[in-house]
């Protein structure tokens, strides 16, 4: 595995949204990867949260890559609108999604990354056949739907799991986790296979200032990984 530094996806679902361009640029000057977007529409999951507008407004803030989450129930409707938004990948949900390879070739045909996600009772072997299609598997670390959840610690089996098939389908697939992660469980997720880190809440609603609790998180995750 590639033992380069563990990149850090700031979730904005945690930030102001009164100032969502002052605190993305405070992540991006504090060396954020990309910036993630989380899409809810009530049914998938039972929250809302926001559509493509926030992605083209974001998009004329920061040149940090915008990873869009869809939490939504008819993925196959909104790819084009995202894409337009400005979103440079798209994560898609295993779950619910009876042609998944179909959603995910059409992602790839326009022109951007996809990425795939599991649901914390869902097991690593799904992603066996898909693995070869896609840049990115997200494991999810809390159920989807809102932020500040606590991390479920029975993921970290899977997250090796998945780090072991992905040494041996598609290595340089990245594997992010979502939800929970803060400078207590980061380390553990990292040492389980992670490189990809989607913070919230530790980040944005941190007392401290997005930046310091960047700092935080990458130093702790970093450690782990020497
Ligand atoms: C949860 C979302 C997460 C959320 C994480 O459904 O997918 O991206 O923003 O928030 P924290 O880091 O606060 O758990
Ligand atoms: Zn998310």
């Amino acid at each position: 595995m590639d033992k380069g530094i563990i990149k850090l996806a700031p979730s904005i679902l945690a930030a102001d949204f009164a100032h969502l361009g002052k605190q993305v640029g405070e992540a991006e000057q504090a060396g954020a990867d990309r910036i993630h977007v989380d899409v809810m529409d009530g049914h998938f999951v039972p929250n809302l949260s926001m559509g493509a507008p926030i992605v083209q407004s974001l998009r004329r803030a920061t040149r940090l890559p915008l990873e869009t989450h869809l939490m939504i129930s008819d993925p196959d409707f909104f790819l084009e609108e995202f894409v337009e938004a400005g979103s440079d990948s798209l994560l898609i949900h295993w779950e619910g999604n009876n042609n998944l390879h179909r959603t995910i070739q059409r992602v790839k045909a326009l022109g951007k990354r996809v990425g795939v996600v599991i649901n914390p009772a869902t097991p690593a072997s799904v992603l066996e056949e898909i693995l070869q299609d896609v840049d990115q598997v997200l494991v999810m670390t809390v159920n989807p739907g809102f932020g500040a959840q606590h991390f479920i610690h029975t993921t970290l089996p899977k997250i090796r799991r998945v780090r072991q098939m992905i040494e041996q389908i598609k290595p340089g697939c990245d594997l992010e986790v979502d939800g929970g992660i803060d400078a207590t469980t980061a380390p553990l997720t990292v040492d389980a296979g992670a490189n990809v880190l989607v913070a919230g809440s530790a980040i944005f609603g941190a007392s401290e200032g997005v930046a310091a609790a960047m700092k935080r998180l990458g130093a702790g995750a970093n450690q782990k990984k020497m």
